[in-house]
């Protein structure tokens, strides 16, 4: 499971260098809003050579209605990037417009069938926000939904989206929330939206640790600072996987139990799903 996603703009020779040795599970190349619309073809000219020799890394195309989208796939897809992650679609439509696109280059670059992922942007146009359950077997390159308050903000008129603590307005709060329910209901995973404020790691670390109480099982960052910070957070403690194995236990050695008690409190069938879950992200 990748915890941390670091973008990368693709037009910067130096930040591509230093990249690959920050330690990010997965690295996001972009080529849409971290680039100005004349630098585009130089970037792409970059990402695809960076993704000859790379490992999960994916690319930030543009949105899939536009011409730049197109001349974005055509330059990254015969470098067989782990995934293409797709910026304000309307609804899980433009997922399926996407993976009929990479499905055509994968043909054309004999990469193998369905092997080129999917991410999307899915809270980034208000119109999206009423079409989330679309995501549900929309396609099978989905591997994961994230979200952005920033283009949500633009497109609503707001002028923060963030209150003075730098918690999340009510509305933007909830964007993220169906963004979380939405991958759960399409068994994807969900991935918590960058911390732009990347000289305040403590603030990350708090950020990022409630992320992981949430349910996002990873988040992006825009910095290199942000990836050691957003790695620890989404790592669980050893006191949260210890009382997930007492849980198991519990309920193995009471068969017919469907509720049990550990250390004062009710555990009941819930708490065992969420225990396994733990452990099973932990293995993975
Ligand atoms: N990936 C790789 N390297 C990065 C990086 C990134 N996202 N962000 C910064 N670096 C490098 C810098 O080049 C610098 O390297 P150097 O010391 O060799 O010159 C080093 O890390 C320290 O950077 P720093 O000076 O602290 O930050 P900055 O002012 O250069 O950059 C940002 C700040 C926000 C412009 C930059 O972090 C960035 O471009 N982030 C990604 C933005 C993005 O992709 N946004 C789209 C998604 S919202
Ligand atoms: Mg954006």
């Amino acid at each position: 499971m990748n915890r941390s996603f670091l973008f990368v703009p693709a037009d910067s020779e130096r930040k591509l260098e230093k990249a690959g040795s920050v330690g990010s599970d997965a690295l996001i190349l972009d080529l849409e809003d971290a680039v100005a619309a004349d630098a585009r073809p130089a970037a792409r000219k970059l990402a695809a050579e960076y993704l000859q020799d790379a490992d999960n890394v994916w690319v930030r195309i543009n949105p899939v209605n536009t011409d730049a989208a197109q001349a974005d796939l055509d330059a990254v897809m015969p470098g067989a990037p782990f995934g293409i992650v797709l910026p304000k679609p309307r609804s899980a439509a433009d997922a399926v417009l996407l993976a009929d696109r990479i499905e055509v280059l994968e043909n054309k670059h004999s990469l193998e069938p369905g092997s080129t992922r999917i991410m999307a942007l899915c809270t980034e146009r208000p119109e999206a926000l009423f079409t989330l359950d679309s995501y549900i077997g929309a396609t099978p390159r989905l591997d994961a939904l994230s979200w952005g308050a920033e283009d949500l903000a633009a497109a609503t008129g707001a002028v923060a989206n963030r209150d003075d603590d730098g918690n999340w307005l009510p509305r933007f709060e909830m964007a993220r929330s169906l963004c979380l329910f939405a991958a759960a209901a399409a068994e994807v995973a969900a991935v918590d939206t960058v911390y732009t404020d990347f000289r305040d790691l403590e603030g990350l670390l708090r950020y990022a640790s409630q992320a992981r109480r949430d349910g996002f099982s990873g988040m992006l960052a825009i910095h290199p600072a942000q990836v050691e910070v957003i790695n620890a957070a989404f790592e669980p403690t050893a006191e949260e996987l210890e009382r997930a194995a007492r849980i198991i236990r519990l309920f193995d050695e009471n068969p017919g139990a469907g509720t049990v008690g550990l250390d004062g409190k009710m555990i009941d069938r819930p708490h065992l799903v969420q225990a396994r879950r733990l452990l099973q992200t932990k293995g993975k």
